[in-house]
């Protein structure tokens, strides 16, 4: 048994919420999870949003084609990348994934909601005021959670090779 294991194979999506808020502390501790992420030659490329007013959270969920819970979430957390930075995106989704499992393990639900390759990054960053210079890498809504559904996964075997890769 490993905690940190654990907490990560524990992990759901979760798109339903309970209206309770998630604490301050919390919160903040996340942002601090997200900020130590690996990122390319250390550029730390990002800016982090962390939303919990209902007018803004269902302003955001209204620009989102497949994330209208958005709407419901006790807070929305979004990444943005630097877009001069070569690997913005990659550090952006190292900073996403933190934040998932930092959610975790405090036993708040969340899902990762995609922005960079979508229409709507656009109108997300402006009705956020973000700057320019980023670009909207995902969203993820958070809170505790009503409702955990569990996907089927590919098995291992299926999916792995050591060494090198050889056909059965
Ligand atoms: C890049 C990416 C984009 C996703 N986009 C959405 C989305 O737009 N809406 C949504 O409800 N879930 C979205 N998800 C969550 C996936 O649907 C979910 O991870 C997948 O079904 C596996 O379920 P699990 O997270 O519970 O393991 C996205 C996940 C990733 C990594």
């Amino acid at each position: 048994m490993n905690l940190g294991t654990t907490i990560l194979k524990c992990r759901h999506s979760v798109r339903k919420y309970k209206p309770d808020p998630i604490e301050e502390i919390i919160l903040k501790d996340i942002l601090e999870c997200a900020r130590l992420a690996p990122t390319a030659m250390n550029e730390q490329p990002w800016l982090f949003g962390v939303i919990t007013g209902r007018e803004t959270l269902e302003r955001v969920a209204g620009l989102i084609d497949h994330g209208k819970f958005i709407a419901d979430a006790a807070a929305c957390f979004a990444v943005f990348g630097k877009k001069n930075a070569k690997y913005y995106l990659e550090d952006c989704c190292a900073a996403t994934e933190n934040i998932i499992i930092a959610l975790q393990a405090y036993g708040i639900g969340s899902c990762w909601v995609p922005g960079e390759k979508k229409d709507y990054a656009e109108s997300v960053r402006t009705a956020l005021d973000v700057p320019e210079e980023y670009t909207l890498v995902s969203l993820v809504p958070a809170g505790y959670p009503l409702d955990i559904p569990i996907q089927k996964k590919k098995p291992l075997k299926d999916i792995h090779f050591c060494e090198k890769y050889t056909k059965e």
